[in-house]
């Protein structure tokens, strides 16, 4: 007899296996949710291990340029569709005086770097990131020191970046070989200011203080570059506070508020991580909230946006001085999740930044002076190559699990885009399913479809493959599948991450 339960058990466990998933998507291209920002597709590279030093620069390497700067890295960089880099940090720029980094190298002083404990020689410095910026096709985005810093480096900084010649710190730069202003746009005003291990940690009060008098100076030095005030780095029970106090204070100053997220597999339970990127979701919501509350109280016209300036899978490198950690297929779909995050949230988040582009925390390594891509620079690719337009609103209908903290996570996550200019819609779907395929039936609501879609899938065998210097073992793979006008049936196979680019009619 207790045999017979056995087997009707076993039998029951194996058919709810087997049996299929199913989904429903459906698509409006009328659906808008904004236009999808390029800086969207951002990165950040910080002196810290290998990212500068041996990452991006490195003189000696048979991959040099003329500058020092690897050319694989920048081919690699471009190749990514890399918009913006964030510099010099991070934590290391809260020790960071820029003027250590410019003029003749060999007289520049060597500092030992608080933040991570390694020896600063200054040998890259504000021109030679402009180099790096310049040679790779991105903006640059340039990060003060508001922990050790000064109100007056702060602005001075802006000075010989962006004046005219004419004036003391312009002419400086001339000096130094560079007449014309490099115009940076971007500049932050602090790194993580809120977190305990910050050199020159603040509360929000003292923090919105010192930064609104440097975004005075800043802006008085240049009226055309945009300002993001350093937001929640860490979700503990003071955070919302922290970005309202912020933004308060800083309200017509500022046209960024940054948001920094870090993701790891801490206990090893394949669907909890899978669903981190709802407390993403989360806390851009909030953060959005209270960006409307703050102009509605006082009357703000100008419009303030998120940029999330640090986001990555970071886990197993945490403590380790030079943050090399090596990706697996699962952290390739929690990169793709957050980018669908973003792009769900295309109206609000206008700018965000990879942490950090080489080495450390990095999409692309560089082993014996070859350079290798990790799993997680596909997604990134795909996104940056593919999604630009507007935002779409997907409706989704598949089932859901719990996994502690995080209830009725959909098994799929998703968001949509559309790109007037090419009549290309992309539905791009992470299956955090880990053994099963869905059968996801795509409704589209407005227009036609074409006839044929092109299928970009970012899969391996299993989610802990990862790839090294000799083999890619995660990458995409591309094909072409024929497709209904009114919509179709695709199987989303288990663990993956799929773009789909349909042609409209
Ligand atoms: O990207 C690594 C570090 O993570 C950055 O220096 C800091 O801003 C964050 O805590």
């Amino acid at each position: 007899m207790k045999k017979v339960i056995f087997l009707v058990a076993l039998l029951a466990v194996v058919s709810a296996q087997s049996q299929t998933l199913k989904a429903r998507i459906k698509i409006d291209t009328e659906r808008k949710n904004g236009s999808i920002d390029s800086l969207l597709y951002g990165n950040f590279t910080e002196h810290l291990g290998r990212c500068i030093y041996g990452g991006i620069y490195d003189p000696k390497s048979s991959m040099a340029n003329m500058d020092g700067f690897r050319k694989d890295v920048i081919d690699a960089t471009k190749k990514m569709g890399v918009s913006i880099v964030r510099w010099p940090g991070g934590n290391f720029v809260s020790g960071y005086h820029w003027m250590d980094g410019i003029g003749a190298k060999e007289q520049r002083p060597k500092r030992k770097d608080l933040a991570w404990g390694d020896i600063e020689t200054n040998q890259v410095g504000t021109d030679e990131f402009m180099q790096f910026a310049k040679a790779a096709n991105v903006a640059p985005y340039v990060c003060v020191n508001m922990g050790t810093g000064t109100l007056d480096e702060a602005r001075n900084w802006v000075e010989y970046c962006n004046a005219p010649t004419g004036l003391y710190y312009s002419d400086l730069r001339a000096k130094n070989g560079h007449p014309e202003p490099y115009n940076v746009k971007y500049w932050g005003l602090g790194n993580e200011v809120d977190g305990e291990w910050q050199m020159g940690h603040m509360n929000a009060e003292d923090y919105s203080k010192k930064a609104l008098e440097a975004a005075k100076l800043m802006k008085w030095s240049d009226n055309s570059i945009k300002l993001i005030a350093s937001g929640s780095s860490n979700y503990g029970s003071d955070w919302m506070n922290w970005n309202r106090t912020v933004l308060t204070s800083l309200r017509d100053q500022i046209d960024y508020i940054s948001l920094h997220h870090y993701s790891g597999n801490y206990d090893k339970d394949h669907y909890k991580f899978m669903a981190i990127t709802s407390r993403v979701d989360n806390i851009i919501d909030i953060t959005k909230g209270m960006i409307k509350e703050v102009k509605t109280r006082y009357r703000v016209q100008r419009p303030i946006y998120i940029a999330f300036d640090e986001y990555n899978v970071w886990y197993r490198a945490h403590g380790e001085q030079k943050l090399e950690e090596h990706y697996n297929m699962q952290d390739a779909l929690v990169v793709a999740m957050y980018l669908n995050c973003f792009i769900r949230h295309a109206d609000i988040v206008k700018m965000a930044n990879l942490a950090q582009l080489v080495n450390v925390i990095a999409p692309m390594m560089i082993t014996n002076d070859k350079l290798w891509m990790q799993t997680t620079y596909y997604p990134l690719q795909l996104f940056s190559e593919n999604c630009h337009g507007e935002s779409l609103q997907p409706f989704v209908e598949c089932d859901t699990y719990d996994a502690g903290d995080f209830k009725q996570v959909p098994y799929l996550d998703v968001s949509s885009v559309y790109n007037e200019k090419t009549k290309e819609l992309l539905i791009n779907v992470v299956n955090r399913h880990k053994d099963k395929a869905i059968e996801t039936n795509i409704a589209n609501q407005f227009g036609q479809l074409g006839t044929k879609a092109v299928v970009y899938e970012v899969n391996s065998s299993d989610i802990n493959d990862e790839n090294t210097v000799n083999e890619q073992k995660v990458k995409t793979t591309e094909k072409e599948i024929n497709i209904n006008g009114a919509g179709f049936v695709y199987n989303f196979p288990a663990h993956s991450f799929t773009m789909l680019k349909i042609k409209m009619k």
